[in-house]
């Protein structure tokens, strides 16, 4: 058999680690998640995940990969000097991360589009049209509408946020017998009857009176607000107030036609099968390249770029007048602002992010054959990626607060709100669009080319295939059950039955399969492989170099507090145990 490949420098296995941890989760999902729960806390708790449960899994990974010189799932066989169970856990992670890629390339594929639309500048007719439409509506309305309108959008914006916090102060099964409540009576023949029926029930009363305080506070607290905002508007000489109108209606006018524009993209499955297809074709001939002509080359480019790229538009951000907001969004906790729920997608996500759970790592530490260092390079790849993700935040956070948008808007934040922030620069967006989208793929493409490395080293380890066969079939292979995916959100999907059967699109069925449970059940696996079971002669010889109480921290991290963290995660998934109900905020 040939000589197995390995990494040419520590420096390079760092920086392929580094690649696959950093991509669309630290610049798409990590800003967008930490939006919707109201920034802060959520980081914070974040982090803390990161270093609880990632590190340890992420140094657990290495070391078996390491340790065995086999991709996940030759793996555990050779560990075992036999077949054993725990080899599932390499094959889960090959069909991981086959699902994975399928659905992450065609997210990528939208940045790819993305990419080449912000050449063809197609803010340019957008940006024309808004003004256009504000200027007409500063010409024609009259000064009660403008007003009444300025009064409107700020209330709305103002009152999000404060609902929010103050519904929060009811847990959520108290909400949903309040709704029960209130979809009866308004479906009741009589509704005074009705009410006093359902009141009768002590515990139905409690739910209401709890929940309608909350709804009369806010109501009161809607009221002070459109006072204060009616007397600052009334008290606005008419040109500021026909700018300040004229500016609100140009950026709704481009908010409304930026999501559009990404609604039609999402909703092209043609266009978005194309460039998922373009996209796997780059990572294949990347992955077919091999291990360090191929992945590590590519990685010591891009990473470097990456970081540099991302720090121009942290730079940027700090000219941007929502710069000190945006930093307090990020980086002071309040924690009125969590749900605990929020506490459990921290966790998810760190498995995500740093690209454990599937033997990702597994995989890029089998083409390592120095023993050092294993705590040194975890840490440094778990550094790098949590630098990566808060600098995401701290790009996008203050074009969001400069350009009026909500941060919790959810999964469409970078390809609405950025283009939205880069139509209203005007000229220099141009610019900002192309670095910004490009520098999205780059960082797809090196977190793909670890999910494709994979899958196809099974095929080159466990059935001597050759690279560029096992990464051209498995590529395409993976493209194509990809397909329903990227027709998944349009009108004309390619399963039109799957909505309506599962209530979720093909794309969020195949994410939720494997981000809820596949990744958190592999790492959960793992731990308690590399705690428990590993022959610790083997598990030894990879750690010469760490400190004896280093080492033990390590294995009681891996034994008991990671796999409980982990299983809390999987119980609240289930819905057995429901931690909003358990802790209150
Ligand atoms: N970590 C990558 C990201 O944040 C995605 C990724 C690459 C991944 N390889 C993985 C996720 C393996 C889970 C498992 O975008």
């Amino acid at each position: 058999m040939a000589e197995r490949a390995h990494w040419k420098s520590r420096l390079g296995f760092v920086l392929a680690a580094a690649g696959s941890a950093v991509g669309l989760g630290n610049i798409w999902k990590f800003p967008y998640i930490t939006g919707e729960n109201g920034g802060g806390l959520f980081v914070l708790i974040y982090l803390l995940c990161i270093l609880l449960v990632g590190l340890p899994i992420m140094m657990a990974e290495i070391l078996i990969g390491r340790a065995a010189q086999k991709q996940p799932a030759g793996a555990f066989e050779v560990l075992e000097e036999r077949k054993t169970a725990w080899s599932t856990i390499g094959w889960m992670g090959v069909l991981t991360g086959f699902i994975i890629l399928s659905y992450y390339s065609v997210v990528a594929g939208w940045a790819m589009d993305y990419t080449l639309k912000s050449i063809i500048n197609f803010t340019e007719p957008i940006h024309k049209q808004a003004e256009a439409e504000a200027i007409e509506y500063r010409a024609t309305a009259s000064l009660e509408t403008l007003r009444d309108d300025l009064i409107d959008h700020d209330l709305d914006s103002a009152m999000r946020a404060e609902q929010a916090q103050l519904r929060r102060q009811v847990p959520a099964s108290t909400w949903q017998a309040y709704d029960r409540f209130r979809l009866a009576i308004a479906n009741a023949d009589d509704r005074d009857v009705a009410r006093e029926r359902l009141l009768s029930d002590p515990e139905m009363r409690q739910a209401v009176e709890d929940s309608e305080k909350v709804e009369n506070r806010i109501t009161e607290l809607r009221r002070e607000k459109e006072e204060e905002l009616t007397a600052k508007y009334e008290s606005m000489s008419e040109p500021e107030l026909l700018d300040a109108a004229e500016t609100l209606k140009r950026r709704q006018v481009t908010y409304d036609k930026v999501s559009a524009a990404f609604g039609a993209t999402a909703a092209d499955g043609w266009g978005s099968a194309f460039w998922s297809l373009i996209f796997m074709v780059i990572t294949i001939v990347i992955v077919a390249g091999g291990v360090s002509s191929g992945i590590e080359r590519a990685c010591q480019l891009l990473m470097p770029t990456l970081c540099g790229l991302i720090l121009v538009m942290v730079l940027y951000g700090t000219t941007q007048p929502g710069f000190e907001r945006a930093f307090a969004f990020v980086f002071s906790p309040d924690p009125t602002k969590l749900k605990a729920s929020g506490v459990l997608e921290a966790l998810g996500h760190a498995f995500f992010t740093l690209s454990l759970g599937m033997g990702a790592m597994i995989t890029y530490g089998s083409y390592q054959d120095s023993k050092k260092g294993l705590l040194t390079e975890s840490a440094m790849i778990a550094l790098l990626d949590t630098l990566v993700a808060l600098m995401a935040c701290l790009m996008i956070f203050p074009i969001v607060f400069s350009y009026g948008q909500e941060p919790g808007e959810g999964p469409g934040l970078v390809f609405m709100s950025m283009p939205l922030a880069f139509t209203e620069i005007g000229a220099g967006g141009m610019v900002l669009a192309i670095v910004f989208f490009g520098l999205l793929v780059f960082a797809a493409l090196t977190s793909a080319i670890s999910l494709l490395e994979v899958v196809a080293s099974y095929l080159i380890d466990q059935r001597d295939w050759s690279r560029p066969r096992a990464a051209w079939v498995t590529g395409i292979a993976i493209f194509l059950f990809g397909l329903p995916t990227a027709f998944s959100q349009g009108d004309s999907p390619l399963f039109p039955g799957w909505k309506p059967g599962y209530g979720v699109s093909f794309f969020d069925t195949m994410d939720i399969l494997t981000s809820n449970w596949m990744l958190p059940l592999g790492g959960l696996l793992t731990a308690i492989y590399a705690g428990w079971v590993m022959p610790a002669r083997l598990r030894d010889a990879e750690i010469t170099d760490i400190p004896e109480i280093v080492k033990l921290g390590w294995i009681f991290m891996l034994r008991f507090i990671t796999p409980a963290l982990v299983v809390i995660v999987l119980l609240q998934k289930v819905g057995i145990l429901k931690i909003d109900e358990l802790l209150v905020w």
